[in-house]
């Protein structure tokens, strides 16, 4: 089922013809909410994903519900990028229809699993794909816009554990905040030459994949009222998969194109919540209030008792 019609977008039709767009994990969740976005907008995409027969049914299912409207168009191509010689020559035929304008990295694997449970290979199972998987992409794109001169845009796809961690999530963690690290720093490097390096950071955007993986035996978080509601955020809710695309869209066109190695989070302020300590007094009524209130002016009144004595 696709997600999207215009109206659900900020942006204008055709925003986005004559760009070029790879997605790697393009075939479901996250990357297939983003692909469509681009296909919307008038984008040449190519998704990338383990399984053939997922990315050509996403790809002929958003073709379907768009191209015909928009000009833009959708091509899926299985490809691991676990394996970097896979890698290079998936991105020998994706240069072979026209450069990319724009990559997002958003393929991933996650599990919750205590540390000191995980195996060697149970890191790497983690690791192959978001850090080192993500960075052979990135790379062997980058050689090639390098070499040809070109400008491009690169989104990465985070999470706010970036910046505080992920317990419980450690090899997660730990690869998305090297790919943050390699966003900052390729920023730098390679600015100067036109390729543009932004990430994004969603907090809960409930998908099949991460929810089963990350709330096993629950489905509380895709079904029902937990799917769109969670009182553990600011703003009280999940996110919505059209907020998520405006900004992904928006990092990848040339309209942002000042904006240079940021991590932008996109969580309804989730991360902030412990700012201060005092994050839980939101959870506080009139009465609480009230008696906080009562209780400080009485220890006032105490106070300046004793300094009259
Ligand atoms: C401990 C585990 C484990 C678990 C696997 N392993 N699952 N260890 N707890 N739950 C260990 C195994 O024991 C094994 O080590 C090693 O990992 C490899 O196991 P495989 O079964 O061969 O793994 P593999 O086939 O590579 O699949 C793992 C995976 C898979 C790649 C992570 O789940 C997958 O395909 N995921 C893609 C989709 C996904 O994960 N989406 C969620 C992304 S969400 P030993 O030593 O025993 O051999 C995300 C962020 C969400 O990234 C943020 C939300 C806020």
């Amino acid at each position: 089922m696709t997600e999207f019609t215009l109206d659900d977008l900020m942006f204008k039709p055709g925003l986005m013809k004559g760009q070029r767009i790879l997605i790697t994990g393009g075939g479901t969740g996250l990357g297939k909410v983003m692909a469509e976005a681009c296909v919307l907008l008038g984008a040449d995409v190519v998704i990338w994903g383990r399984r053939g027969e997922v990315v050509a049914a996403t790809a002929d299912e958003i073709n379907e519900a768009h191209a015909a409207a928009s000009g833009g168009r959708c091509a899926g191509m299985a490809t691991d990028i676990r394996v970097p010689e896979a890698i290079h020559d998936a991105m020998d035929e994706v240069w072979a229809g026209g450069a990319p304008t724009g990559l997002v990295n958003n393929a991933a694997g996650n599990f919750i699993s205590r540390t000191e449970d995980l195996s060697p290979r149970g890191f790497d199972a983690i690791a192959n794909i978001v850090f080192r998987g993500s960075f052979n992409v990135t790379l062997d794109a980058g050689k090639r816009w390098l070499a040809e001169g070109r400008h491009a845009s690169v989104v990465s796809i985070l999470t706010t554990w970036v910046w505080h961690g992920g317990p419980f999530t450690v090899p997660s963690a730990m690869s998305k905040a090297g790919l943050n690290v390699m966003t900052q720093s390729l920023a730098v490097e390679w600015g100067n030459r036109g390729i543009r390096f932004n990430a994004i950071a969603p907090g809960p955007f409930p998908t099949e994949g991460a929810w089963a993986r990350l709330n096993p035996g629950s489905t509380e978080a895709t079904s029902g009222e937990r799917k769109t509601a969670d009182p553990t955020i600011p703003l009280g809710r999940n996110g919505e998969m059209r907020e998520l695309a405006n900004l992904a869209v928006y990092l990848l066109d040339p309209g942002s194109a000042y904006v240079n190695g940021q991590t932008i989070a996109i969580d309804g302020g989730g991360h902030l919540r412990g700012g201060g300590g005092f994050a839980r007094l939101s959870e506080w009524g009139d009465a609480e209030w009230e008696a906080a209130r009562n209780s400080i002016k009485a220890s006032n009144e105490k106070d300046r008792a004793q300094r009259t004595v």
